[in-house]
């Protein structure tokens, strides 16, 4: 029941809620209207008919207070004949019930003429009680107005007395008589029953065109926004579950990337390992160095390689800490060969630098150290600042001898020279080159932005 109720949806929910709110307040109206009517049609046919026998009782008055000399009856007769009379254009019946005396006088004075007897409930308990009684039976408004001996006006007269009490014996209090009244209410409620019909049809009509307004309302204030945020919801899930599995392949991406490059690493290893391997075999002196030099050249490369992959996507990269690491690194090694600790990194300025620019600075840097290292026997310092002119600044520098005579870096016989000056331009620099600080020694700057 429950969950058939959850599955139709809020609109309908809302809507037969509605709709039976609409109905219980029809309903309602159309009873709290049919109550009030018939309140209406009683109290009409109430006055109508204690109009018509209060109209009786006066005529009855005054036709009593003829009876002392109507040796005739003529009193009796006009008051018997009225009822004929009245009773052709009467909307219903008027009759009149003797009480209990009168009732058992009229038997001893002609037993063969028949009593007026109560003609229903309403006669007997007229009778019975002395007030008026009045109410809807049997399809009519019945109405008995009760003449009591004593009490009711006209009833306690001279000539009353005379006649119903000395002669019939009636005590104060008692029913002489009682005049009936019975109209039909078959019109009246047909007309009501027309008229609640009426007004059944006019709350169904407002009802139903309440209901659409409602259902235009819903739909526009409550059902399409809800519409548009639950498809923006789901759309949003389904977003999510996307980007969720974008992240998964992105994940597995970086996974294959790192394990591609672990191998290219190891690779790049082995080949150095193995030019090292030939210069050693090498019966030739000249060849075997220039292996040699081979096999710095790659392993150099490796570790760069690596250097930067340790940084792991970044875009850029914090230069100076790079660099400090990379010298610690080539110092231990040249430690290991030389025994002595050589090369400083001093002055640095932390500069965060495009990975594309620091793999050709490095491999710059890698080639100035060696040269360095090769060509001098005292300390090498490298400085990063700041260059009012290009930007940034980058010099290696050592203490000893001075560069060979009309020195060009780009008519350099050596392969060193050739790399440094194809990645300053690379990298959109500018190579200077002298004596270091204090006029002796070398030092070469790569100026870059
Ligand atoms: N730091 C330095 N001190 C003295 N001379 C240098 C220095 N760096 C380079 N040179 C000179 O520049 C030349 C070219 O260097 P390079 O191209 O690296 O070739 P290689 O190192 O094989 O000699 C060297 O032969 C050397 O004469
Ligand atoms: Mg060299």
């Amino acid at each position: 029941m429950l969950g058939s109720w959850n599955r139709i949806g809020l609109k309908a929910q809302f809507m037969m809620v509605t709709a039976l709110n609409v109905a219980v307040t029809a309903i309602g109206v159309v009873i709290l209207v049919g109550w009030f009517q018939s309140q209406q049609i009683e109290e009409k046919l109430h006055s109508f008919s204690v109009n018509e026998l209060q109209s009786l009782h006066a005529l009855v008055i005054s036709a009593m207070n003829r009876r002392p000399g109507d040796t005739q009856n003529v009193a009796i007769g006009v008051f018997n004949d009225w009822f004929q009379g009245r009773n052709t254009d009467y909307p219903g019946k008027l009759w009149s019930v003797w009480g209990a005396k009168t009732t058992a006088y009229m038997k001893t004075q002609d037993s063969a003429r028949p009593s007026k007897r109560p003609a229903d409930a309403i006669d007997k308990e007229a009778l019975r009680t002395g007030k008026p009684v009045g109410r809807f039976i049997n399809g009519a408004y019945r109405y008995s107005l009760p003449i009591v001996f004593g009490v009711t006006r006209g009833a306690d007269g001279k000539n009353c007395v005379m006649c119903h009490g000395q002669l019939m014996g009636e005590k104060k209090g008692g029913v002489i008589a009682v005049f009936s009244s019975s109209l039909s209410t078959a019109a009246d409620f047909a007309a009501l029953r027309r008229f609640l019909f009426l007004v059944l049809g006019c709350a169904i009509v407002a009802a139903t065109a309440m209901m659409g307004v409602i259902w235009l309302v819903f739909e526009r204030l409550v059902s399409r926004p809800l519409t548009m945020v639950t498809g923006a919801m789901t759309a949003l899930a389904r977003g999510e579950k996307l980007l969720h599995q974008k992240d998964e392949a992105i994940k597995y991406q970086s996974l294959i990337t790192k394990e591609s490059d672990h191998r290219l690493l190891n690779a790049m290893q082995m080949v150095a390992g193995l030019l090292s391997l030939q210069s050693k075999t090498s019966s030739n002196a000249e060849t075997a160095g220039q292996l040699l030099i081979a096999s710095n050249r790659v392993s150099m490369i490796a570790r760069i390689h690596r250097r930067l992959n340790s940084l792991d996507g970044v875009q850029t990269v914090a230069f100076r800490t790079f660099l400090e690491e990379y010298c610690r690194e080539f110092s231990e090694m040249l430690s290991l060969e030389e025994g002595a600790k050589r090369i400083v990194v001093a002055d640095g300025v932390e500069i965060e630098l495009p990975a594309a620019t620091v793999v050709p600075l490095a491999f710059i840097v890698s080639e100035l150290l060696t040269n360095a290292v090769k060509y001098s026997k005292g300390q090498i310092a490298i400085r990063l600042e700041a260059d009012p002119e290009k930007g940034h600044l980058l010099s290696v520098s050592n203490s000893g001898s001075a560069l060979p005579q009309g020195f060009d870096p780009d008519g350099s016989k050596g392969l060193g020279m050739k790399i440094i000056s194809s990645f300053v331009k690379q990298i959109d620099g500018e190579l200077r080159f002298g004596p270091a600080d204090g006029n002796q020694g070398v030092q070469f700057t790569v100026l870059f932005s």
